[in-house]
């Protein structure tokens, strides 16, 4: 069983990451357990709330530190990663000397309807990640573009080589927490 801690960086309904990372979790099947953390009713990092810290705070740390490993599927804006992604990750580092993030086996990807694919998010959010002492997944890249008809009402990929990369970036992933999480 992998327990992965989910964090999605897009909270509008319709959110083509979210489908991404449902997808995902469709293909992995039962002995993989997604939990998905609910970032977008964080508020802002202060470091003053921690005299009583938010329970959302105190439930994405939980979650984080209970999980095998982190997955984190962000939009793309504006270059970079949305907000509330940064938000999260602050709120997890701290307070000093209890981050949640350290050690954890990570893996970045992303969806976009044009052909970037969240290129440039990803890259900026594999800068901070090591920085927090996670160990970030570097291979494969997933640059996902996001395109009408791909996913299916059931979360189904009818395209087979789109499924089967899916298929192998999850095989990279199984191994590569048990390689970190070792
Ligand atoms: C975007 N979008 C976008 N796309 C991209 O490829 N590069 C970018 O820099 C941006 N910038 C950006 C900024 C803001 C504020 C918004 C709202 C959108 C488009 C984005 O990829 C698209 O809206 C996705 O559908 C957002 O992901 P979710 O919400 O569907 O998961």
């Amino acid at each position: 069983m992998k327990k992965i801690a989910v964090l999605v960086g897009s909270i509008r309904q319709a959110s083509i990451n979210r489908i991404l990372a449902r997808v995902i979790e469709k293909l992995a099947g039962p002995e993989w357990s997604f939990t998905y953390v609910d970032i977008g009713g964080l508020p802002h990092y202060n470091d003053d709330l921690w005299s009583s810290p938010p329970e959302g705070v105190l439930a994405l740390k939980q979650i984080v530190e209970d999980s095998d490993a982190v997955l984190f599927v962000t939009p793309e804006f504006n270059r970079s990663i949305p907000g509330i992604v940064k938000n999260a990750i602050d709120w997890g580092s701290r307070p000093w000397g209890r981050n949640s993030w350290a050690g954890k086996p990570a893996s970045v990807i992303g969806t976009t309807p044009g052909a970037i694919g969240t290129a440039v998010a990803q890259s900026h959010l594999r800068s901070i990640l090591p920085v927090l002492d996670m160990v970030v997944m570097g291979q494969p890249e997933v640059y996902f573009q996001f395109k009408p008809g791909l996913v299916g009402d059931d979360l189904s990929v009818s395209d087979y080589q789109t499924r089967s990369f899916l298929e192998k970036y999850l095989e990279r992933f199984e191994d590569w927490i048990d390689r970190i999480g070792k």
